[in-house]
């Protein structure tokens, strides 16, 4: 089985990655490293650690990353981000408090050492902004050759993105950190808003959670509806919630829920004359005929039978 990490600014589609790769017989999750986004850097731990406990995997270790992007010295969370995901980004639900704490060891030294230790083997899955992993291949780029595969949910290669009409929220976060990860050996496969928003979740889902009678369903419930009803009132989607991150762990699990496309691709980051532009992803004009093309970036989604993996894997979880 694959070694998985994932690395979390954990809000509502955070904590359902989370539930379904702690479900998914397929990976082996050895970690979760945490980064600020939805909420501030400690928050996103904390809230890792109190959904491992409610799901019963305190076997999973959490390490504190970076609190900030690797251009400025501090990070507000987005107004819009607390109305999505809920001030605490788990919707408002109050869980119980996990009897544990993030490990000594720091999230940038996590990664390096796991990449040493599993090389191929291992799966990287940010979903949110990718400033732990950059400081990782910063420290060690020889980890960049040695990781098997980074999926990520970051980007949009067609539709226009969530923060401005280029730019998405997780890569928006740090571009300039994206951009070097994207131009290093790394290889890797971009699960982009074009796809994510094709996976909607709606209440007669959660509903099947909250009838299992369990406190990790009817909680699960809870958080996915504040998000449910978030979409609604900002009229993001009337008909359900976008799980974006869940998709880039089934896409590590298995490639074939996505249509890939070879395609290397970069960040626009140093163009503040243009601050829609920044921290775009697009196409790298400069490598396109480069051989050693390492990216693979998700073009469409076998929605129907990702989803129903994902319920069948998370209503099992949450009915132990
Ligand atoms: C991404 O941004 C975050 O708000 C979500 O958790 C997801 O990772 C979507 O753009
Ligand atoms: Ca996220």
């Amino acid at each position: 089985t694959k070694k998985m990490i994932l690395d979390l600014d954990t809000g509502v589609d955070d904590a359902l990655a989370i539930a379904y790769a702690v479900a998914s017989p397929e990976v082996d999750l050895i970690g979760i490293v945490s980064s600020y986004g939805n909420v501030l850097v400690d928050k996103s731990a904390e809230n890792s650690l109190d959904l491992l406990e409610l799901l019963g995997a305190t076997d999973v270790p959490v390490f504190l990353g970076e609190s900030h992007s690797s251009t400025t010295d501090h990070f507000d969370v987005m107004e819009i981000s607390q109305k999505i995901h809920g001030v605490n980004g788990i919707g408002e639900v109050k869980v119980p408090k996990a009897k544990r704490a993030v490990e000594s060891e720091g999230a940038v030294d996590f990664i390096i050492d796991a990449a040493h230790k599993y090389g191929d083997n291992l799966i990287l899955v940010p979903t949110g902004p990718q400033t732990n992993l950059d400081a990782a291949i910063t420290k060690d780029p020889e980890i960049a050759k040695l990781i098997g595969n980074m999926t990520f949910m970051g980007g949009a290669l067609t539709v226009p993105g969530n923060v401005t009409a280029f730019t998405e929220a997780n890569i928006n976060q740090d571009p300039a950190a994206a951009d070097r990860v994207f131009r290093s050996p790394l290889k890797s496969t971009m699960v982009g808003l074009d796809v994510t928003l094709r996976t909607l979740l709606t209440k007669k889902e959660t509903q099947q959670w909250r009838d299992l009678g369990t406190v990790a369903g009817e909680k699960y419930a809870d958080i996915t509806d504040y998000y449910i009803d978030a979409y609604y009132n900002l009229d993001i989607d009337k008909n359900g919630c976008a799980i974006h991150d869940p998709l880039a762990v089934g896409v590590a699990i298995d490639p074939s829920y996505a249509k890939l496309i070879d395609l290397n691709m970069k960040v626009t980051h140093d163009d503040p004359a243009n601050p829609a532009d920044v921290g775009r992803t697009i196409g790298d004009t400069a490598r396109l005929n480069d051989p050693t093309t390492n990216m693979k970036v998700a073009v469409d989604v076998d929605k129907d039978r990702y989803l129903a993996h994902f319920m069948d894997l998370l209503t099992n979880l949450f009915a132990k």
